[in-house]
């Protein structure tokens, strides 16, 4: 189910704003973060912009690998997102588990960079970290090079988000997540074509 995405394409698999797991791994240590704050910066080659709080121990991971993950999270796993996103892996990592375990988050490693791509996400995209040292210190942005991206084609397919209307019901639960906070989010459930205004 999980396709290739051409990296042309890369970009708008994070245009619309969802919610995204930020994952990482350096040596034994993996994690996984929920970031509502993520965009693309350039077409080509692709590149992405996300906010990794310094106190997070995904900063540290990403920090020390040069590389993070992104994985998109359909609304099915809301509940998940939510819990990545409300504890640390540090405490977890110095007890010689994480959270990935800690939630049976089945995972495999991405074909490129080997960050872990969660399973039951509807997209993955494996980043290289671009070094923007004054950007991560002074505002925790991150700035990415995608070097591999895939999506569930149920979804998106030929470079196109697929998001039925929810009464349709095909494919509700694959549907992206935007974060409203406190743990409420909405979920993209309509696409509009616009027109130009002559
Ligand atoms: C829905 C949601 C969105 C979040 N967005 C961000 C974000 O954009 N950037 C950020 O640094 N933290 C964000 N957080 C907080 C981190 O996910 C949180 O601090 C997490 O516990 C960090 O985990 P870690 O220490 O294991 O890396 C968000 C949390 C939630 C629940």
């Amino acid at each position: 189910m999980m396709k290739p995405v051409d990296l042309t394409h890369a970009s708008r698999l994070v245009n619309h704003g969802p919610t995204v797991l930020v994952t990482s791994v350096h040596g034994a240590r993996r994690n996984v973060m929920a970031a509502a704050w993520s965009m693309p910066v350039e077409f080509t080659p692709p590149r992405i912009a996300v906010v990794i709080d310094k106190r997070t121990f995904t900063c540290e991971l990403v920090l020390a690998s040069g590389a993070f993950g992104i994985c998109i999270p359909g609304a099915s796993l809301a509940d998940l997102t939510w819990t990545v996103g409300s504890e640390s892996g540090r405490e977890l990592a110095q007890e010689g588990t994480d959270k990935l375990a800690r939630h049976g988050i089945a995972f495999e490693p991405g074909p490129v960079l080997g960050q872990p791509l969660v399973q039951g996400a509807i997209a993955w995209l494996e980043c290289r970290r671009i070094p923007e040292p004054h950007s991560e210190q002074a505002y925790d942005t991150f700035f990415g090079e995608v070097v591999s991206a895939f999506a569930d084609e149920r979804v998106f397919s030929a470079g196109r988000w697929l998001l039925d209307a929810f009464d349709e019901g095909s494919n509700a639960d694959l549907h992206t997540l935007h974060h409203l906070g406190s743990g409420n989010f909405a979920v993209a459930s309509r696409v509009l074509r616009a027109k130009l205004l002559k």
